[in-house]
C-alpha cells in the first residue's frame, strides 16, 4: 500500500473545504510528489480491449480538464485509470478567466467551470510528455488540442498543436465543444470540423513516422442541435476523424437542480447531472453512425453501473472527471472491479 492510500481517505474531506480549484491544484501537487493512491489497471484481464489501433488495460479513462498541462499522466495511471487524456493544450500558454471559476454543486454531484482553456502551452506540455515517454512508451496518454483565445486562425492553431504533441500521443483530440472559448462551439459545423481535423492530419502525418499514427477524435458538446448531430454523423462515417468524444461539459440547466444559487453560474455543467443528457446525445450519435464510428462516453459516470450505461449506449470506452471530486480517485477500481463482476 503506498502513502497516498492511507491518505486520501483523510485528504478528501480536507479538499472538499477548500476553493474547488485550490483543491485541485493541492491535488495536482500531492500527486507530483508520489501521495497518490495505488490501483492495477490490468487487475482484470477481462476488461482489457482493443480500440484506435491502441490495446487498453480497461476501457476507464481520465477525462480532459484534470491534468491540463500534463503533469500526472503516470500517477493517475497507477491509480488504475486505463488511459489519461491530457489538455485542452493551446499552442500559446493563456491564463484563462479570472476566478472563481470552478464551482462545486455537491447536493447534486455537480460541477460548473468557465476555466477557459487555462493552460502553460504545448511547449510545456511537450517537454513533459517526451520525459514521460521515455519512461512509460506503451502507457495511453491522448492529448486534447485547443485554440488560444485570441487566436484568428483556428485551423493554425490546432495544426500547431498537432505539429508539437502528435508524436508524444497515443491519440489526438479536436476539441470544439467547450464552452468557455468564445466561438469555439461553432467550429462543430462540419465544414470548419473538415478543415481543422484535415489541418491536424496532415501535421499529424508529417511529424510521426516509425510507429503506426495516432487516431484523431472530435470532441462535441451535449446540446448540438439534430441538424448538426447529423452532419457530424455523417462527416465521421465518411472518415473525416476516427473517432467522437460524446460529450463536453453543457451550457444547460436542467430542472431540479438542488444547488439554485450555484446553478446560475455561467460555465459548462459536468457530473451527475450531465448524465443523462450525455448518454441520450451518445445513443443518438451511435445510432447515426451505425456504430460504425468508435466513441468515447463521458458524462456523469460516478459508479460501475454509469459506465456499463455508456458502453451499451454505444461507446467503446468510457471517461470521467467530475466523480472524482466527490468521491475520490477510490472510485477508479471501485469501479473496474462492478464492471469485471458484470463481465
Ligand atoms: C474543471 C473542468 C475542466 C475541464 N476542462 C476541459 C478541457 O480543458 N478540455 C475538454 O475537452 N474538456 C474539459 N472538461 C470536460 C470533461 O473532460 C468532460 O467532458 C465533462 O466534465 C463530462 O465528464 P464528467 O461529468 O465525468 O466530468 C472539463 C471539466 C471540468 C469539470
Amino acid at each position: 500500500m503506498a502513502l497516498g492510500d492511507l491518505l486520501a481517505p483523510i485528504g478528501l474531506p480536507l479538499l472538499r473545504a477548500l476553493d474547488a480549484e485550490r483543491a485541485h491544484g493541492l491535488t495536482v501537487k500531492a500527486l507530483k510528489a508520489g501521495l497518490g493512491p495505488t490501483a492495477r489497471s490490468d487487475a482484470h484481464p477481462a476488461l482489457a480491449l482493443e480500440a484506435f489501433g491502441l490495446r487498453f488495460p480497461n476501457p476507464i479513462g481520465l477525462s480532459a480538464g484534470f491534468d491540463k498541462n500534463a503533469e500526472v499522466m503516470g500517477p493517475m495511471l497507477d491509480a488504475g485509470f486505463g488511459f489519461v487524456e491530457v489538455g485542452s493544450i493551446t499552442p500559446k500558454p493563456q491564463p484563462g478567466n479570472p476566478r472563481p471559476r470552478v464551482f462545486r454543486l455537491p447536493a447534486d454531484r455537480g460541477v460548473i467551470n468557465r476555466l477557459g482553456f487555462n493552460n502553460e502551452g504545448a511547449e510545456a506540455a511537450r517537454r513533459r510528455l517526451e520525459a514521460f515517454r521515455q519512461e512509460r512508451p506503451a502507457a495511453i496518454v491522448g492529448v486534447n488540442l485547443g485554440k488560444n483565445k485570441d487566436s484568428a486562425d483556428a485551423a493554425a492553431d490546432y495544426r500547431i498543436g498537432a505539429e508539437k504533441l502528435a508524436y508524444v500521443a497515443s491519440y489526438l483530440v479536436v476539441n470544439v465543444s467547450s464552452p468557455n472559448t468564445p466561438g469555439l462551439r461553432a467550429l462543430q459545423s462540419v465544414d470548419d470540423l473538415r478543415r481543422l481535423t484535415e489541418a491536424v492530419r496532415d501535421a499529424r502525418d508529417r511529424v510521426v513516422t516509425g510507429r503506426p499514427v495516432p487516431a484523431v477524435l472530435v470532441k462535441i458538446a451535449p446540446d448540438l442541435a439534430p441538424a448538426d448531430e447529423e452532419a457530424i454523423a455523417r462527416f465521421a462515417r465518411d472518415g473525416g476523424c476516427d473517432g467522437l468524444i460524446v460529450s463536453n461539459t453543457t451550457i444547460a440547466r436542467p430542472d431540479g437542480l438542488a444547488d439554485k444559487a450555484k446553478a446560475q453560474e455561467t460555465g459548462g455543467l459536468s457530473g451527475r447531472p450531465l448524465f443523462r443528457r450525455s448518454t441520450e446525445a451518445l445513443a443518438r450519435m451511435a445510432a447515426l453512425t451505425d456504430g460504425a464510428v468508435p466513441m468515447i462516453g463521458v458524462g456523469g459516470v460516478g459508479s460501475a453501473g454509469d459506465a456499463r450505461a455508456k458502453l451499451a449506449a454505444g461507446a467503446t470506452l468510457v471517461q470521467l472527471y467530475s466523480a472524482l471530486v466527490f468521491e475520490g480517485p477510490q472510485l477508479i477500481p471501485r469501479i473496474l472491479d462492478g464492471l469485471a463482476r458484470a463481465d
